[in-house]
């Protein structure tokens, strides 16, 4: 702006007053305002603004498009999320216009469609929820450019506090759902318990999201948590006939499609209930851009001339800036570094309980991975030192972020991670077989970790994870570094607590034969104490300053939409304990395999809309087409 005011003052006063509400709206800058060939040129879209008739859009052509959304909270301040979008026969009335990003029409190719009008959007953060106490307000514009999205930062509000929030197309009575947030604890306040629901992989075409829809109907957490594969870039079903098939309906490769899954997420009423109920902390897997992804490759796109041309001329890092762009767009987060567009670990200090550091173990700075033709290679250099899962700059931060929060005073540190920590070694046709996707292929940065651990005397570590599609709840332990008794737990830095899929597969089969394979894994590894892969759903994590308790649910089935929920285990560790309590899970689950314990088929389930318990099984866990 600063340029064009100099070479244009008279364009620089209305830019000037446009100028506050584009930078009001976040996603102009995301994923790099410095650098506009990463992300856009928003002078280039103010001046845009200043040349274009006076038509805006009629208020009746606009529809809040995909619901509200917040996340990210701090003590005094929350991101607020929502879309706008004109009908498609208004948008068709927009002209294309260049920019530094790639062009798009709505129906075909990936191109964006750039629209000459600018959306005004005002906003209105309550203190009650029948929205007559306004606490922070404000206003901003959207434009195709950013697929009509809004992110805006409520402040001014108070720690540990709900608030309710709403979108308006500006002087107009047009409205958004009402949505409802809650800011963090201030750094220093102590004795709060803070609540989490724990999410990953959830899988559209695969499975209805049932376990976002109880999460929101029984309302009992603060924020929620999700570890990532919470878009899916593969195709499946068929547009029209089958009611989840993916749109759009190839796999995704250009920032259009990325667009078009998000918002294809978006539109399920049970995740949309989640979001407008509670503020979110995501961070991404591989899936959001491709699955098995490292710095330079996924396992479906090389980094080569070939694989360029046979996936319509779109490069390994084109795809990567395409998805990053559509997730920062569509995601209510903070981009905490501007001129790192591809960094998303970000921690929370939520008060004294506990900092929760949030870890991108996938896509910022991964050393080669299992792209499935090389596993062998992966196996051969799974223990070399060198390798890295985080890139050494978010490991550094990683450890540093531990050491200080030790020395804050913090009780505990929960680290959002994405894959599963703990060993998981096992033997199958008498070989033993580490998968090379996860922390297992990347020894020396779990050896770091645990160094640190372990030479800084750091306790109270509960390390979260999702992508394995399982339940896996273990002891954190450096195994033949350590002495370790897995009868008491004795020699362990913290615990472990691992979710299944929202509706990704687990182990699938039968119930009997999930339980075997789970006792199969649980008995060959010391430190594994349940796992449990039939049951899709999620873990809620209640953490006080006296003790951490994960309480995993499952939903019986995901092939339809329903309100069953299954209490499958309570797992407890007391502050300072660094170990599960004993006995495990107070000495029973209801399925899959505890190390010492029973496992009882209850099949008592309950109902999260009319609050009924009742003996139930199903016969069909996933949508079959
Ligand atoms: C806006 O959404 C409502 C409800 O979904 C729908 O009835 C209406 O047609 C939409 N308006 C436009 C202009 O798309
Ligand atoms: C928390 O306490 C520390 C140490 O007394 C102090 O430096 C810091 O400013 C406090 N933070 C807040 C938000 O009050
Ligand atoms: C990537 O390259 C490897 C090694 O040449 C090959 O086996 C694999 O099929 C290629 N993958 C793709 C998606 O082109
Ligand atoms: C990591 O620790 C394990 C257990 O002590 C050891 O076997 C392995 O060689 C170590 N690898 C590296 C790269 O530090
Ligand atoms: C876990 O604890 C909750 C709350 O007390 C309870 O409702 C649930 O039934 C317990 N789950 C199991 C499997 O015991
Ligand atoms: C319990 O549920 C499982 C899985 O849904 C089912 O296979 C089994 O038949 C059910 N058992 C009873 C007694 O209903």
């Amino acid at each position: 702006m600063r340029a064009a005011a100099q070479l244009f003052p008279l364009l620089s006063l209305v830019g000037q007053v446009l100028g506050e509400s584009f930078d009001a709206n976040i996603n102009y800058g995301s994923p790099s305002r410095r650098h506009a060939g990463l992300g856009l040129d928003v002078p280039l879209i103010e001046r845009r603004f200043v040349k274009r008739d006076d038509r805006t859009y009629d208020p009746k052509e606009l529809n809040f498009t995909h619901g509200v959304a917040s996340g990210d909270p701090y003590p005094n301040s929350v991101i607020l999320w929502t879309r706008i979008a004109p009908s498609l026969k208004s948008d068709e009335s927009n002209v294309v216009v260049s920019g530094t990003a790639p062009l798009y029409n709505h129906d075909t190719e990936p191109y964006i469609k750039a629209s000459k009008n600018p959306i005004c959007v005002e906003y209105k953060v309550y203190s009650d929820k029948e929205a007559r106490r306004v606490v922070d307000k404000g206003k901003a514009y959207t434009t195709s450019d950013i697929d009509y999205t809004l992110k805006v930062e409520a402040k001014n509000l108070r720690p540990f506090t709900k608030y309710w929030y709403q979108f308006n197309v500006c002087g107009t009575d047009i409205k958004s759902p009402l949505g409802r947030t809650k800011t963090s604890p201030n750094e220093n306040d102590s004795g709060k318990d803070i609540k989490l629901a724990v999410f990953s992989c959830s899988n559209y075409p695969n499975g209805y999201f049932n376990a976002y829809g109880n999460v929101a109907r029984k309302d009992n957490v603060d924020y929620v948590v999700h570890l990532g594969d919470y878009i899916y870039e593969t195709k499946k079903g068929k547009l029209g006939t089958d009611e989840r098939a993916t749109d759009p309906p190839n796999a995704i490769f250009t920032l259009y499609d990325y667009r078009t899954r998000h918002g294809q997420y978006r539109s399920d009423l049970d995740l949309r209930a989640t979001h407008e109920q509670f503020p979110w902390i995501p961070v991404w897997d591989d899936h959001e851009i491709a699955n098995n992804g490292y710095r330079d490759g996924m396992s479906a796109l090389n980094n080569t001339e070939e694989s360029f041309l046979n996936h319509g001329g779109i490069s390994v890092d084109q795809r990567k800036m395409n998805a990053v762009r559509a997730y920062f767009e569509w995601m209510p987060i903070r981009q905490v570094d501007m001129d790192d567009n591809l960094r998303i670990w970000r921690s929370f200090q939520l008060g004294k309980t506990m900092d929760l550091i949030m870890l991108d173990t996938r896509n910022y700075d991964r050393s080669i991975t299992d792209l499935g033709w090389n596993a062998d290679y992966i196996d051969l250099i799974g223990n070399d030192a060198a390798r890295t899962l985080m890139g050494s700059h978010q490991e550094n931060w990683f450890y540093n972020q531990l050491s200080k929060s030790q020395k804050r005073g913090a009780t505990w540190r929960v680290i959002g991670n994405q894959l599963v920590f703990s060993r998981g070694a096992r033997v199958v046709d008498g070989k033993l077989t580490m998968a090379g996707d996860n922390w297992n292929g990347y020894l020396s940065n779990r050896n770091r970790t645990f160094k640190h651990w372990y030479d800084n005397d750091i306790g109270n570590n509960i390390m979260l994870a999702g992508d394995s599609h399982k339940n896996w709840v273990s002891d954190l332990v450096w195994l033949d570094e350590h002495p370790y008794d897995p009868a008491t737990g004795e020699g362990s830095v913290g615990v472990e607590f691992a979710g299944t899929a929202v509706s990704s597969t687990g182990y699938g089969g039968t119930l009997a034969t999930a339980d075997e394979t789970a006792e199969s894994w649980v008995t060959q590894n010391a430190e594994m104490h349940w796992i449990e892969g039939y049951y899709r759903g999620y873990f809620e994590l209640h953490v006080s300053p006296k003790e951490a308790v994960a309480r995993y649910y499952g939903c019986p089935t995901v092939a339809t939409r329903n309100a069953w929920e299954i209490p499958l285990a309570n797992f407890t560790v007391k502050a300072g304990a660094n170990r599960l309590s004993r006995p495990l899970a107070g000495g029973n689950v209801e399925a899959g395999y505890l190390s010492d314990g029973t496992i009882t088929h209850t099949n008592l389930t309950l109902n999260t809309e009319t609050g009924e318990w009742k003996e139930i099984g199903f016969e069909q866990m996933f949508i079959q087409y």
